[in-house]
């Protein structure tokens, strides 16, 4: 039994200096400019939900969607988060194709997760991704206007899609329904 149990130990050391040794000596990869094999896409994508099950608390939104508070979330959208996710002329970012993995296309694909979901992508980042950690940067309040915009895009108030139209030149009624082309990279997830 003492053997058996030192076996495994010495196998577990011998594959963790195995993978030490695959990244010192410059075997991994790490361009951005690729993209995700579908494999790992999946399984990242299904440890990030869990990992969301887990440790989001079911926060509901405390301030009211009002057209002021909405407004403000899209603005603060336009400011921080457009250039990643893209622009509410409804077109896709500049950098959808140059991170790993890809940014999702918010504006031309929905998020139909919850609230709390979305705050908690909002606040805490995504580690390893180009998802900040927004509650290092903005006010808890500007993290719930966001919330609610980004949770309301394809039901927005008649006066906030109309401060939306005046300011991007798109309605956004106009591009209910549309299909953002896929690229392969990120088909949605929820
Ligand atoms: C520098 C690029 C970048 C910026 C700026 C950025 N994000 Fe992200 N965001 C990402 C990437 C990349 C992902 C995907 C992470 C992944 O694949 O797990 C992501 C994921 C998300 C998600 C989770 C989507 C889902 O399907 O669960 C939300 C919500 C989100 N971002 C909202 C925002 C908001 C709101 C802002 C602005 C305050 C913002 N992001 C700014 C790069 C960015």
């Amino acid at each position: 039994m003492r053997g058996f149990i030192a076996g495994v130990i010495i196998t577990i050391l011998a594959l963790f200096v195995i993978a030490l040794v695959v990244a010192q000596f410059g075997y991994l990869p790490t361009s951005a400019d690729a993209t995700p094999p579908a494999f790992e896409r999946k399984i990242a994508m299904s440890a990030l939900d869990a990992s969301m099950e887990r440790h989001a608390p079911r926060a509901s939104n405390p301030l009211p969607a009002t057209d002021a508070n909405l407004i403000d979330g899209m603005k603060l959208y336009t400011m921080n988060c457009a250039v990643c996710h893209g622009t509410l002329d409804f077109k896709a970012s500049l950098l959808e194709h140059s991170m790993y993995p890809p940014p999702p296309q918010i504006i031309l694909d929905p998020l139909d997760d919850p609230e709390w979901h979305i705050y908690y992508a909002i606040r805490t980042g995504v580690r390893y991704t180009g998802m900040p950690a927004w509650n290092m940067a903005l006010k808890e309040q500007d993290l719930w206007k966001l919330t609610a915009f980004l949770s309301r895009l394809e039901k927005l108030p008649p006066a906030v899609q109309e401060e939306w139209k005046k300011a991007y030149g798109v309605s956004p009624e106009s591009h209910k329904g549309e299909e953002h082309e896929q690229h392969g990279a990120h088909e949605h997830h929820d």
